[in-house]
């Protein structure tokens, strides 16, 4: 195994693959409540990236949904993190940043873009967290704004470590 580039350290602990432990739970005042599973993987190559893909499936029917990927950057000497993220639903891409302080990190959307024919509402800014809890797990939540909604939250789930 390639040794981690040192400058990705302090995000150490999101290394791997994270399974959901219980479904999660999506909302947003437009659309029917709704549950899902998702699997994480964060993994290196010895760049002073962080390569990820998230995959994400209807909690019942298990039929694959929403999918993310993209790469995580540090700004070396800083706690300034960067997520450059492809989206297949509504075909985002996107970059958000943030501070990560202990094991949590904090991220905004600073740069959302999509198709030309990518269909309505449109999704104008994502915030989420990542939090390391001391049980080990870990959680994930997502707060969006579109056309029409202000900012709140749309996903919620927790994790556990699967290797
Ligand atoms: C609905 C964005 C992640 C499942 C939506 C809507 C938007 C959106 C804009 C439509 C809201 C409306 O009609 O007012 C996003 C963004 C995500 C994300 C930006 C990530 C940052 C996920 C994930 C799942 C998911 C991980 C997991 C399965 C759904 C479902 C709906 C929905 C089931 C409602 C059904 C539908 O209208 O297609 N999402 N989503 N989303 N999202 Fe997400």
């Amino acid at each position: 195994t390639v040794e981690l580039n040192p400058v990705l350290l302090p995000l150490d602990w999101l290394l791997g693959t994270w399974e959901s432990d219980e479904p999660g739970e999506g909302c947003f005042p437009t659309i029917k409540p709704f549950r899902y599973t998702e699997t994480l993987s964060f993994s290196h190559v010895g760049q002073p990236v962080i390569n990820f893909m998230f995959c994400a499936y209807h909690a019942e029917s298990k039929r694959p949904l929403h999918r993310e990927s993209g790469f995580i950057r540090m700004q070396p000497g800083t706690n300034r993190v960067a997520f450059i993220i492809a989206q297949n639903s509504g075909s985002l891409v996107e970059i958000e940043e943030g501070e990560l302080t202990a094991q949590q990190l904090n991220l905004e959307s600073h740069t959302v873009a999509r198709m030309s024919f990518a269909k309505e509402p449109h999704v104008q800014k994502i915030s989420r967290v990542f939090q390391l809890q001391p049980d080990g797990r870990l959680e994930q939540t997502v707060s969006m704004a579109t056309d029409s909604q202000p900012l709140m939250q749309h996903l919620r789930i927790i994790y556990r470590r699967s290797s």
